[in-house]
Protein backbone atom coordinates (compact mmCIF):
# COMPACT_ATOMS: atom_id res chain seq x y z
CA UNK A 1 0.00 0.00 0.00
CA UNK A 2 1.25 3.35 -0.63
CA UNK A 3 1.06 6.63 1.70
CA UNK A 4 -1.30 8.02 -1.09
CA UNK A 5 -3.88 5.02 -0.22
CA UNK A 6 -3.39 5.12 3.77
CA UNK A 7 -4.37 8.48 3.61
CA UNK A 8 -7.14 8.03 1.60
CA UNK A 9 -8.45 5.00 3.70
CA UNK A 10 -7.79 6.58 6.72
CA UNK A 11 -9.49 9.62 5.77
CA UNK A 12 -12.24 7.82 4.69
CA UNK A 13 -12.93 6.08 7.78
CA UNK A 14 -12.72 9.17 9.59
CA UNK A 15 -15.99 10.65 7.35
CA UNK A 16 -17.48 7.06 8.22
CA UNK A 17 -17.25 6.02 4.35
CA UNK A 18 -16.53 2.77 3.59
CA UNK A 19 -12.79 2.83 3.57
CA UNK A 20 -12.01 -0.87 2.61
CA UNK A 21 -13.20 0.19 -1.11
CA UNK A 22 -10.64 2.91 -1.26
CA UNK A 23 -8.15 0.74 -0.77
CA UNK A 24 -6.08 -1.69 -3.79
CA UNK A 25 -6.61 -4.89 -4.45
CA UNK A 26 -5.59 -7.51 -3.80
CA UNK A 27 -5.58 -6.47 -0.25
CA UNK A 28 -4.58 -8.69 2.61
CA UNK A 29 -7.15 -7.80 5.71
CA UNK A 30 -6.60 -9.27 9.17
CA UNK A 31 -9.57 -8.95 11.64
CA UNK A 32 -7.65 -8.55 15.14
CA UNK A 33 -10.57 -9.61 16.96
CA UNK A 34 -10.81 -12.77 15.42
CA UNK A 35 -7.09 -13.00 16.01
CA UNK A 36 -7.27 -12.30 19.60
CA UNK A 37 -9.76 -14.72 20.30
CA UNK A 38 -7.70 -17.38 17.98
CA UNK A 39 -4.53 -16.22 20.20
CA UNK A 40 -6.41 -16.72 23.66
CA UNK A 41 -7.92 -19.93 22.78
CA UNK A 42 -4.86 -21.81 22.19
CA UNK A 43 -3.90 -20.54 25.14
CA UNK A 44 -6.50 -21.57 26.84
CA UNK A 45 -6.20 -24.92 25.59
CA UNK A 46 -2.67 -25.03 26.62
CA UNK A 47 -2.96 -23.76 30.28
CA UNK A 48 -3.13 -26.39 33.05
CA UNK A 49 -1.65 -29.38 31.05
CA UNK A 50 2.09 -29.03 32.19
CA UNK A 51 2.94 -28.16 28.27
CA UNK A 52 4.56 -24.62 26.76
CA UNK A 53 3.27 -23.15 23.44
CA UNK A 54 5.93 -22.12 21.21
CA UNK A 55 4.27 -20.89 18.05
CA UNK A 56 5.60 -20.69 14.45
CA UNK A 57 5.48 -17.23 13.73
CA UNK A 58 6.52 -18.19 9.60
CA UNK A 59 2.89 -18.26 9.44
CA UNK A 60 1.92 -14.35 9.90
CA UNK A 61 5.91 -13.29 9.63
CA UNK A 62 5.15 -10.38 11.57
CA UNK A 63 6.08 -8.78 15.23
CA UNK A 64 2.75 -7.35 16.22
CA UNK A 65 1.30 -10.93 16.26
CA UNK A 66 3.74 -12.40 17.72
CA UNK A 67 4.40 -9.89 20.30
CA UNK A 68 0.71 -11.07 21.25
CA UNK A 69 1.40 -14.59 21.11
CA UNK A 70 4.07 -13.95 23.45
CA UNK A 71 1.78 -11.84 25.98
CA UNK A 72 -0.42 -14.96 26.01
CA UNK A 73 2.18 -16.82 27.80
CA UNK A 74 3.92 -18.50 24.71
CA UNK A 75 7.46 -20.07 25.76
CA UNK A 76 8.83 -18.68 22.41
CA UNK A 77 8.49 -18.59 19.00
CA UNK A 78 9.69 -20.48 15.84
CA UNK A 79 10.87 -19.43 12.79
CA UNK A 80 11.74 -21.51 9.21
CA UNK A 81 14.76 -19.01 7.74
CA UNK A 82 17.25 -17.50 9.18
CA UNK A 83 15.61 -13.98 8.20
CA UNK A 84 12.84 -14.54 9.94
CA UNK A 85 14.74 -14.78 13.09
CA UNK A 86 16.23 -11.47 12.30
CA UNK A 87 13.07 -10.02 12.21
CA UNK A 88 11.89 -11.27 15.29
CA UNK A 89 14.93 -10.22 17.09
CA UNK A 90 15.23 -6.80 15.64
CA UNK A 91 11.61 -6.57 16.87
CA UNK A 92 12.86 -7.09 20.35
CA UNK A 93 11.82 -10.88 20.05
CA UNK A 94 14.81 -12.64 20.99
CA UNK A 95 13.38 -16.58 22.51
CA UNK A 96 13.20 -17.56 18.90
CA UNK A 97 14.04 -20.97 17.86
CA UNK A 98 15.19 -21.82 13.94
CA UNK A 99 12.96 -24.88 13.03
CA UNK A 100 14.85 -25.89 9.84
CA UNK A 101 18.76 -27.39 9.47
CA UNK A 102 20.88 -24.83 7.51
CA UNK A 103 23.88 -25.86 5.42
CA UNK A 104 25.68 -22.67 4.65
CA UNK A 105 28.28 -20.99 6.85
CA UNK A 106 26.85 -17.45 5.92
CA UNK A 107 23.46 -18.47 7.85
CA UNK A 108 25.99 -20.04 10.45
CA UNK A 109 27.44 -16.73 10.78
CA UNK A 110 23.97 -14.65 11.01
CA UNK A 111 22.95 -16.96 14.04
CA UNK A 112 25.82 -17.04 15.91
CA UNK A 113 25.66 -13.42 15.60
CA UNK A 114 22.19 -12.83 16.81
CA UNK A 115 23.12 -15.43 19.78
CA UNK A 116 25.54 -12.97 20.94
CA UNK A 117 23.02 -10.62 21.61
CA UNK A 118 19.79 -12.63 22.07
CA UNK A 119 20.15 -15.82 24.24
CA UNK A 120 17.37 -17.66 23.82
CA UNK A 121 17.99 -18.55 19.81
CA UNK A 122 17.82 -22.63 19.22
CA UNK A 123 19.03 -23.87 16.26
CA UNK A 124 18.35 -27.62 14.98
CA UNK A 125 20.64 -30.27 13.39
CA UNK A 126 20.45 -33.53 11.62
CA UNK A 127 24.32 -34.22 10.87
CA UNK A 128 27.34 -34.25 11.84
CA UNK A 129 28.64 -31.43 8.90
CA UNK A 130 25.81 -29.01 9.97
CA UNK A 131 27.85 -29.67 14.07
CA UNK A 132 30.89 -28.69 12.78
CA UNK A 133 29.72 -25.49 11.40
CA UNK A 134 28.20 -24.08 13.68
CA UNK A 135 30.70 -25.20 16.31
CA UNK A 136 33.06 -23.59 14.10
CA UNK A 137 31.29 -20.44 13.58
CA UNK A 138 30.10 -20.31 17.73
CA UNK A 139 34.01 -20.69 18.51
CA UNK A 140 35.43 -18.43 15.96
CA UNK A 141 33.10 -15.50 17.48
CA UNK A 142 33.06 -17.24 21.21
CA UNK A 143 29.49 -17.38 21.78
CA UNK A 144 27.03 -19.89 23.35
CA UNK A 145 24.62 -21.89 20.51
CA UNK A 146 21.97 -23.96 21.80
CA UNK A 147 21.07 -26.84 19.88
CA UNK A 148 18.59 -29.23 19.13
CA UNK A 149 18.21 -33.09 17.42
CA UNK A 150 15.96 -32.46 14.20
CA UNK A 151 14.24 -36.10 14.46
CA UNK A 152 12.83 -37.86 11.39
CA UNK A 153 8.97 -38.53 12.83
CA UNK A 154 7.78 -39.75 9.87
CA UNK A 155 7.38 -36.73 7.65
CA UNK A 156 10.68 -37.98 5.99
CA UNK A 157 11.97 -34.69 5.59
CA UNK A 158 14.65 -33.33 7.62
CA UNK A 159 15.88 -35.08 11.02
CA UNK A 160 17.72 -37.98 11.89
CA UNK A 161 15.79 -41.10 10.77
CA UNK A 162 17.08 -43.54 13.70
CA UNK A 163 17.13 -43.08 17.58
CA UNK A 164 20.87 -44.82 17.17
CA UNK A 165 22.02 -42.20 14.86
CA UNK A 166 20.16 -39.57 17.34
CA UNK A 167 21.61 -40.26 20.25
CA UNK A 168 25.08 -40.41 18.54
CA UNK A 169 24.40 -37.12 17.06
CA UNK A 170 23.26 -35.71 20.23
CA UNK A 171 26.27 -37.12 22.10
CA UNK A 172 28.36 -35.11 18.97
CA UNK A 173 27.03 -31.75 20.40
CA UNK A 174 27.21 -32.35 23.77
CA UNK A 175 30.99 -32.68 23.75
CA UNK A 176 31.29 -30.08 21.03
CA UNK A 177 32.62 -26.74 22.71
CA UNK A 178 30.55 -23.43 22.58
CA UNK A 179 27.21 -26.00 21.43
CA UNK A 180 24.55 -26.62 24.30
CA UNK A 181 22.19 -29.51 23.69
CA UNK A 182 19.28 -28.68 24.46
CA UNK A 183 17.31 -31.79 23.37
CA UNK A 184 14.82 -32.59 20.51
CA UNK A 185 12.65 -31.52 17.94
CA UNK A 186 9.80 -34.27 16.73
CA UNK A 187 7.51 -32.68 14.01
CA UNK A 188 5.15 -34.79 12.73
CA UNK A 189 3.94 -32.60 9.51
CA UNK A 190 2.82 -35.91 7.73
CA UNK A 191 -0.04 -35.95 10.21
CA UNK A 192 -1.25 -32.36 10.35
CA UNK A 193 -3.80 -32.43 7.96
CA UNK A 194 -5.00 -35.77 8.02
CA UNK A 195 -8.74 -35.15 8.00
CA UNK A 196 -9.93 -37.50 10.74
CA UNK A 197 -9.95 -36.95 14.14
CA UNK A 198 -9.49 -40.23 15.81
CA UNK A 199 -7.00 -41.67 12.70
CA UNK A 200 -4.64 -38.31 13.79
CA UNK A 201 -4.87 -39.70 16.80
CA UNK A 202 -3.65 -42.83 16.19
CA UNK A 203 -0.76 -42.00 14.33
CA UNK A 204 0.34 -39.31 16.46
CA UNK A 205 0.34 -41.89 19.28
CA UNK A 206 2.67 -43.76 17.45
CA UNK A 207 4.90 -40.73 17.14
CA UNK A 208 4.24 -39.92 20.47
CA UNK A 209 6.03 -43.64 21.90
CA UNK A 210 9.00 -43.06 19.46
CA UNK A 211 9.88 -39.64 20.98
CA UNK A 212 9.51 -41.27 24.54
CA UNK A 213 11.53 -43.94 23.74
CA UNK A 214 14.17 -41.47 21.68
CA UNK A 215 14.23 -39.35 25.18
CA UNK A 216 14.23 -42.53 27.55
CA UNK A 217 18.07 -43.13 25.74
CA UNK A 218 19.19 -40.23 25.88
CA UNK A 219 18.47 -40.01 29.38
CA UNK A 220 20.38 -43.07 29.46
CA UNK A 221 23.00 -41.73 28.20
CA UNK A 222 23.23 -38.65 30.67
CA UNK A 223 21.78 -36.66 28.38
CA UNK A 224 18.27 -35.76 28.98
CA UNK A 225 16.39 -33.76 26.81
CA UNK A 226 15.45 -30.34 28.75
CA UNK A 227 13.39 -29.88 25.59
CA UNK A 228 11.31 -31.66 23.49
CA UNK A 229 9.23 -29.53 20.96
CA UNK A 230 7.06 -30.68 17.69
CA UNK A 231 2.92 -30.65 16.91
CA UNK A 232 0.96 -28.33 14.96
CA UNK A 233 -2.45 -27.11 14.63
CA UNK A 234 -3.75 -30.09 13.75
CA UNK A 235 -2.51 -32.72 16.55
CA UNK A 236 -2.59 -30.42 19.04
CA UNK A 237 -5.48 -30.80 20.96
CA UNK A 238 -3.87 -34.99 21.02
CA UNK A 239 0.03 -34.01 21.53
CA UNK A 240 -1.11 -31.17 24.33
CA UNK A 241 -1.93 -34.62 26.55
CA UNK A 242 0.41 -37.17 25.29
CA UNK A 243 3.20 -36.09 28.17
CA UNK A 244 5.78 -36.87 24.64
CA UNK A 245 6.33 -32.73 24.28
CA UNK A 246 7.06 -30.03 26.44
CA UNK A 247 5.99 -27.25 24.04
CA UNK A 248 4.14 -27.09 21.02
CA UNK A 249 4.84 -25.56 17.61
CA UNK A 250 1.31 -24.75 16.43
CA UNK A 251 1.72 -21.90 13.75
CA UNK A 252 -1.98 -21.94 12.08
CA UNK A 253 -4.44 -21.85 14.28
CA UNK A 254 -4.51 -18.24 14.68
CA UNK A 255 -5.99 -17.70 11.28
CA UNK A 256 -7.84 -20.96 9.88
CA UNK A 257 -7.39 -21.30 5.51
CA UNK A 258 -9.17 -23.63 3.49
CA UNK A 259 -6.56 -26.28 3.70
CA UNK A 260 -6.69 -26.41 7.89
CA UNK A 261 -11.09 -26.03 7.24
CA UNK A 262 -11.26 -29.61 5.73
CA UNK A 263 -9.79 -31.18 8.95
CA UNK A 264 -11.66 -31.71 11.93
CA UNK A 265 -9.36 -30.61 15.00
CA UNK A 266 -11.33 -31.61 17.92
CA UNK A 267 -12.92 -34.84 18.68
CA UNK A 268 -16.34 -33.36 19.73
CA UNK A 269 -18.04 -29.85 19.48
CA UNK A 270 -15.11 -28.22 20.68
CA UNK A 271 -15.00 -24.63 19.42
CA UNK A 272 -12.93 -23.68 16.60
CA UNK A 273 -10.43 -21.23 15.53
CA UNK A 274 -12.41 -18.13 13.71
CA UNK A 275 -11.51 -17.15 10.11
CA UNK A 276 -9.25 -13.94 10.46
CA UNK A 277 -7.18 -13.33 7.53
CA UNK A 278 -8.83 -12.43 4.07
CA UNK A 279 -8.00 -11.55 0.90
CA UNK A 280 -10.06 -9.31 -1.33
CA UNK A 281 -10.27 -8.97 -4.79
CA UNK A 282 -12.40 -6.65 -7.45
CA UNK A 283 -14.18 -7.57 -10.52
CA UNK A 284 -12.54 -6.31 -13.39
CA UNK A 285 -14.19 -7.87 -16.64
CA UNK A 286 -17.87 -9.57 -16.25
CA UNK A 287 -18.66 -10.07 -19.95
CA UNK A 288 -19.72 -13.51 -19.20
CA UNK A 289 -22.92 -14.65 -18.06
CA UNK A 290 -21.89 -16.86 -14.82
CA UNK A 291 -18.21 -16.70 -14.98
CA UNK A 292 -17.27 -13.24 -13.22
CA UNK A 293 -13.05 -12.17 -13.37
CA UNK A 294 -10.97 -10.62 -10.28
CA UNK A 295 -7.83 -9.50 -9.98
CA UNK A 296 -7.07 -12.03 -7.35
CA UNK A 297 -4.85 -14.85 -9.21
CA UNK A 298 -2.10 -16.98 -7.47
CA UNK A 299 0.36 -14.36 -7.28
CA UNK A 300 -2.19 -13.18 -4.33
CA UNK A 301 -3.36 -16.17 -2.29
CA UNK A 302 -1.49 -19.13 -2.62
CA UNK A 303 -1.92 -23.23 -1.38
CA UNK A 304 -1.43 -26.89 -2.02
CA UNK A 305 -2.56 -26.97 -6.58
CA UNK A 306 -5.97 -28.79 -5.25
CA UNK A 307 -7.39 -25.83 -2.67
CA UNK A 308 -8.92 -23.22 -4.27
CA UNK A 309 -9.93 -19.70 -2.12
CA UNK A 310 -13.61 -19.87 -0.80
CA UNK A 311 -15.97 -17.02 -0.98
CA UNK A 312 -16.80 -15.35 1.94
CA UNK A 313 -18.56 -12.16 1.17
CA UNK A 314 -19.38 -9.90 -2.18
CA UNK A 315 -20.81 -12.78 -4.18
CA UNK A 316 -23.33 -15.97 -3.24
CA UNK A 317 -21.70 -18.54 -0.91
CA UNK A 318 -21.79 -20.95 -2.96
CA UNK A 319 -19.70 -19.14 -5.99
CA UNK A 320 -16.80 -21.40 -6.86
CA UNK A 321 -13.62 -19.42 -7.62
CA UNK A 322 -10.81 -19.98 -10.05
CA UNK A 323 -7.18 -19.29 -10.60
CA UNK A 324 -6.96 -18.42 -13.88
CA UNK A 325 -3.27 -17.42 -14.22
CA UNK A 326 -0.64 -15.53 -11.67
CA UNK A 327 -2.84 -12.41 -12.02
CA UNK A 328 -6.79 -13.38 -12.82
CA UNK A 329 -9.40 -15.49 -11.01
CA UNK A 330 -12.68 -15.87 -11.66
CA UNK A 331 -15.96 -16.76 -9.70
CA UNK A 332 -18.38 -18.96 -11.08
CA UNK A 333 -21.78 -17.77 -9.79
CA UNK A 334 -24.68 -20.61 -9.02
CA UNK A 335 -27.19 -20.65 -11.83
CA UNK A 336 -29.63 -17.59 -12.22
CA UNK A 337 -27.72 -15.56 -9.77
CA UNK A 338 -27.23 -12.16 -11.07
CA UNK A 339 -24.24 -10.74 -12.35
CA UNK A 340 -21.35 -8.95 -10.22
CA UNK A 341 -20.90 -5.36 -10.57
CA UNK A 342 -17.61 -4.03 -12.28
CA UNK A 343 -15.78 -3.05 -9.53
CA UNK A 344 -17.54 -4.93 -7.01
CA UNK A 345 -15.10 -6.47 -3.99
CA UNK A 346 -15.61 -9.83 -3.14
CA UNK A 347 -13.90 -11.39 0.24
CA UNK A 348 -11.89 -14.69 0.21
CA UNK A 349 -10.51 -17.18 2.21
CA UNK A 350 -7.26 -17.86 1.14
CA UNK A 351 -5.94 -21.74 0.38
CA UNK A 352 -3.29 -21.73 2.58
CA UNK A 353 -2.40 -18.35 4.76
CA UNK A 354 1.12 -20.09 5.40
CA UNK A 355 2.15 -19.27 1.66
CA UNK A 356 -0.56 -15.95 1.32
CA UNK A 357 1.07 -13.91 3.85
CA UNK A 358 4.13 -12.93 2.66
CA UNK A 359 2.99 -12.41 -0.79
CA UNK A 360 1.75 -8.66 0.90
CA UNK A 361 4.10 -6.54 1.94
CA UNK A 362 1.32 -5.01 5.10
CA UNK A 363 -2.03 -6.53 6.92
CA UNK A 364 -4.73 -4.13 6.55
CA UNK A 365 -6.35 -4.91 10.41
CA UNK A 366 -10.14 -4.46 10.93
CA UNK A 367 -11.37 -3.76 14.36
CA UNK A 368 -14.65 -4.17 14.82
CA UNK A 369 -15.20 -4.43 11.86
CA UNK A 370 -13.80 -0.87 10.81
CA UNK A 371 -10.05 0.02 9.27
CA UNK A 372 -7.71 0.62 12.54
CA UNK A 373 -4.57 0.45 10.98
CA UNK A 374 -1.67 -1.23 8.74
CA UNK A 375 0.85 -4.15 10.10
CA UNK A 376 3.84 -4.24 8.28
CA UNK A 377 4.91 -7.78 7.12
CA UNK A 378 8.56 -7.57 8.48
CA UNK A 379 9.36 -11.19 7.94
CA UNK A 380 8.08 -11.61 4.43
CA UNK A 381 11.17 -11.71 2.91
CA UNK A 382 13.42 -15.36 2.13
CA UNK A 383 16.46 -16.76 3.48
C1 LIG B 1 8.58 -27.45 11.82
C2 LIG B 1 7.17 -26.98 11.88
N1 LIG B 1 6.60 -26.81 13.09
C3 LIG B 1 5.34 -26.36 13.21
C4 LIG B 1 4.56 -26.05 12.09
C5 LIG B 1 3.20 -25.44 12.32
O1 LIG B 1 2.17 -26.19 11.90
P1 LIG B 1 0.70 -25.61 11.71
O2 LIG B 1 0.77 -24.41 10.84
O3 LIG B 1 0.05 -26.75 11.06
O4 LIG B 1 0.18 -25.30 13.05
C6 LIG B 1 5.11 -26.27 10.82
C7 LIG B 1 4.29 -26.02 9.64
O5 LIG B 1 4.55 -26.34 8.53
C8 LIG B 1 6.44 -26.73 10.71
O6 LIG B 1 7.02 -26.90 9.52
Amino acid sequence: LTDLHVRTATAAEQRGVNALAQLPTPLLTLDVDSLEANIEAMAERIRGTGVGLRPHAKVHKSVEIATRQMAAGAVGLCVSSVSEAEAMVEGGLGNVLLTTPIADPGKAARICEMAGTATGIVCVVDSSGQVAMLRAEAERRRTLLRVLIDVDVGRHRTGVPTLDRAVALAREVASSGHLIFQGLQAYAGQIQHVADYQERRRLAGGVAEGIAKLAAALTDTGLPPSIVTGSGTGSHDIDRRSGAYTDLQTGSYIFPDVFYGETSLFAGDEPVFRPALTVWTRIISNNQERLMITDGGFKCMAGPKDIAPRVLSGAPPDSIYRFEGAEHGSILLPPGAPKLQLGAMVQCLPPYADATVHLFRDYTVIRRGRLAEFWPIQARGHG
